[in-house]
Order: structure tokens, then C-alpha cells, then sequence
């Protein structure tokens, strides 16, 4: 079934419950980023202050329209909290992100936070990365073809990414992105480190050891998933 709003809501009034008086947060890109986002602002109307850094053009004008002030990455030494979505989830917790093209900006807040919190659905949990989509890799223009021959070298089967006009897809930070299917990754490490090796490759979608929590709404409860 796909996922509904209101599963959503729960999920992120969940992760609401680690947001404390004066905190500096990290405010994901995707719906379920949205969803924390909207309640966020929510608890900011009733009187708690937070400043929050986003991850993208699209989650700053929604954290600005709901009310929650809005800071960089140059004006704090770090954050407390990053709250964000996943497109997949392993028992690891390693993750694949960027379906919404994030990416880049997601890995910097979520390292700039000391803990990360991701937000999903159950459909997302996966035994192994690239289960359920391809891998996004944002990468310089200028390196592309050869990128693209790296990719496949690696057993890939790079697609570069289009908006809805059928244009090359743009990410906030001007790069395009190919999303490659490696199939089930096994050795979500190694293959990390050899597509990180192509010159031009700016960031891949493995974020690997990088959750410290997971909450996963169930249809009737909602599960927190903790990385040992
Ligand atoms: C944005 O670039 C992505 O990493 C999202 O966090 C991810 O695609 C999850 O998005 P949804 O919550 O919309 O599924």
C-alpha cells in the first residue's frame, strides 16, 4: 500500500519526543522530512524554540512558512538532532537516501549532528541496499561519461536522471545525478570506497554507520530501531 499521510504524521509526532528547548536540528528533504517539519512547526507555534539547518531549498521554504527559524551551517558549531526520511533501511541501518536528490546536503547535516534520526515507513526496511531502487551518485557534468563507464565497470547500470520535462536532473547544489542498480549489494563498504575512487563522483547515497535511530511506523505502533 502506499504510504499514507497520516502514517507519516505518527512517525514524525514519534521523533517530536527528542526534540528539546533550544536544540539545533537538521530538517530532511522528503515527505517523511516533511511531515517532521510540519509538526515541528506545530510545536513552535505553541512555544518552544529550536533553529533548524535544511537540507534543501524545498524543506527551508516549508520550515520558514511553518514558523521555525531557519540557521546554517556557518553560524553553529554543530548540531544536536538531524531528522530526515531513507528510501531504504537494512538491519545494519545502513541506508539509501537521495530518491528526492538531497543527498550531498543530507550527509553534511546528518554529520554535522550528534544523532541522526531517520524516519520511514515499513516498506522500506531491506535485507541489502539497492533492493528496492538504484543507487543515487551526485557527480560533476563535466565527468559524466566517463563516470558512467566507471559505474558500469563496477557492474552498475547507470541511469542519469531526468526531471519530468525529460532534462537533466539538477540537484541544489547545480551537479546531475546517476542512479545505478548494482542489484542486492553485498559489500555495501567496498563498493562505496570504489565508486568514491572515480574522479568527478561528488557523493553517493550509501550512507553507511550513520543512523543512530530508525523509527519505523507499523500499522498499529510505531518501532525504534537503534544501531548497536
Ligand atoms: C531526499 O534526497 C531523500 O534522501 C529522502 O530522504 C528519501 O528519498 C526519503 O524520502 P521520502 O520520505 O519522501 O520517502
Amino acid at each position: 500500500m502506499a504510504t499514507q499521510p497520516a502514517d507519516l504524521d505518527r512517525i514524525a509526532a514519534a521523533a517530536l519526543g527528542l526534540v528539546g528547548a533550544d536544540m539545533l536540528l537538521g530538517l530532511g528533504t522528503g515527505r517523511a522530512a516533511e511531515a517532521f517539519i510540519r509538526g515541528l512547526g506545530e510545536r513552535v507555534r505553541q512555544g518552544l524554540r529550536v533553529r533548524g539547518v535544511p537540507t534543501s531549498r524545498r524543506s527551508e521554504a516549508l520550515a520558514r512558512s511553518v514558523g521555525i527559524e531557519v540557521t546554517s551551517l556557518d553560524e553553529v558549531d554543530g548540531l544536536d538532532v538531524a531528522f530526515d526520511g531513507a528510501d531504504e533501511v537494512t538491519p545494519h541501518l545502513d541506508l539509501t537516501k537521495g530518491l528526492g536528490g538531497a543527498l550531498l546536503r543530507e550527509r553534511v547535516v546528518a554529520n554535522a549532528a550528534e544523532t541522526f534520526v531517520v524516519l520511514v515507513t515499513p516498506e522500506k526496511l531491506v535485507e541489502k541496499l539497492n533492493s528496492r531502487g538504484p543507487i543515487p551518485i551526485e557527480i560533476v557534468a563535466f565527468a559524466r561519461a566517463p563516470i558512467v563507464r566507471g559505474l558500469a565497470a563496477l557492474g552498475g547500470r547507470p541511469t542519469l536522471r531526468v526531471d519530468q520535462a525529460g532534462t537533466t536532473y539538477f540537484t541544489d547544489n547545480g551537479n546531475p545525478i546517476v542512479d545505478t542498480d548494482f542489484g542486492p549489494i553485498s559489500d555495501p563498504a567496498g563498493l562505496d570506497s570504489a565508486i568514491r575512487k572515480i574522479p568527478g563522483v561528488v557523493d553517493t547515497g550509501m550512507f553507511l554507520s550513520m543512523a543512530d535511530v530508525v523509527f519505523v511506523g507499523d500499522a498499529d505502533r510505531i518501532r525504534e530501531l537503534r544501531r548497536r
